[in-house]
């Protein structure tokens, strides 16, 4: 058994090489480095994460783990090939930039797959899941940035596999990445094995602020827990439209570490969440803040956030000090 998985991570492993060849020495990934130059990912960065090319062919992997002795079966185990309808085997990832999913030792599991055009869907593509591959259980770039995260007593948690290069190569190499969906809570556990501190810094559309409101439920879950380490965290806002990649490539590394710096306590993005609600009405609103404002300790944040919730509904912050302070009707 242990024989058989061992084989299969070295399949992994000589595949994410292979792909790092052909992207930096075929000429068939001409379009894809070009790509990768024009989003602002530098060489140094994109070897450091072992980001490859998957050449647009039916079966090169296939057939070149077969002459190096690897069976059919070990193939599609790995993730890497799949039968096609006509009974051959065909490679998973094909004409795809590759990003390597490996553990917190640096093992590669799996792959995620990047399409080169707007139109060729799906935008990603990542390994099924399989016995050796949970995407659940993977924050990607956890094993590039444990030491800087040890160091830095802390880590930055982005959505994406381009956020994570971006940041990487904009200094802020404690950077990790929960891969677009929900963060789980074997993700949660492997955050705050890196780190005592983490900063939210998620993409700001709607589907983004949603995974960052889950994680805040998620990390109190794990810090209610008796045996784990808690992990502090605040909240990265990003400018409208422009998820971390985006700001490094558009403002540059110094304004996206000077927008860390600003990251903001989770009480205050809870309740400028609450007060931004569209199509809500005042006293929705003020109850969607009540329960918020109870749970805090008499600071100068809440002193500022009644004050934030006062300015909003043109009330005195005595006012919504005692609104907050009735018991719910
Ligand atoms: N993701 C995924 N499968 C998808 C879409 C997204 O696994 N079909 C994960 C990937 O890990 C991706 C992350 O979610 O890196 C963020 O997705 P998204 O914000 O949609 O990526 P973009 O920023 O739009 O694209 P790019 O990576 O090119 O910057
Ligand atoms: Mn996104
Ligand atoms: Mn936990
Ligand atoms: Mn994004
Ligand atoms: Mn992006």
């Amino acid at each position: 058994r242990r024989q058989k998985r061992d084989r299969l991570l070295a399949l992994l492993e000589r595949t994410a090489a292979y792909y790092v060849r052909v992207l930096w020495e075929s000429p068939e990934a001409e379009d894809a480095r070009a790509y990768l130059q024009s989003r602002g990912l530098q060489e140094g960065a994109l070897r450091a994460f072992r980001v490859g090319f998957a050449p647009d062919t039916w079966d090169r992997v296939v057939l070149g783990s077969r002459r190096a002795g690897y069976g059919e079966g070990e193939l599609v185990a790995a993730g890497l090939a799949s039968r096609s309808s006509r009974g051959t085997l065909i490679d998973r990832f094909r004409g795809r930039i590759t990003f390597p999913l490996a553990d917190e030792r640096g093992r590669v599991l799996g792959f995620g797959a990047r399409a080169m055009k707007p139109d060729d869907k799906p935008k990603y593509l990542n390994t099924s899941e399989n016995d050796l591959f949970h995407k659940g259980r993977i924050v990607y770039g956890a094993d590039l940035a444990r030491a800087a995260a040890a160091k830095a007593g802390r880590v930055v948690l982005v959505e994406g596999y381009t956020d994570v290069i971006a940041l990487h190569q904009a200094g802020v190499p404690e950077v990790v990445a929960q891969m677009g969906t929900a963060l789980t809570d074997a993700q949660v556990d492997a955050i705050a094995r890196l780190a005592p501190k983490a900063l939210f810094c998620q993409d700001p559309d709607r589907a983004g602020q949603e995974s960052v409101a889950k994680g805040i439920a998620s990390l109190r879950t794990h810090n209610k827990g008796r045996s784990t380490r808690a992990v502090e965290f605040k909240i990265v806002r990003l400018p409208l439209g422009e998820d971390p990649a985006d700001v490094v490539q558009k403002s540059g590394a110094d304004e996206m570490r000077a927008l860390l710096e600003k990251a903001i306590p989770i009480e205050r993005f809870e309740v400028e969440r609450a007060l931004e609600q569209r199509d809500a009405s005042t006293d929705e609103m003020l109850a969607a803040v009540k329960p918020i404002i109870a749970s805090m300790r008499p600071t100068i944040l809440r002193d500022q956030l009644v004050e934030l919730i006062a300015n909003k509904f043109s009330m005195t912050s005595n006012m919504v000090n005692e609104l907050l302070q009735a018991p719910a009707t």
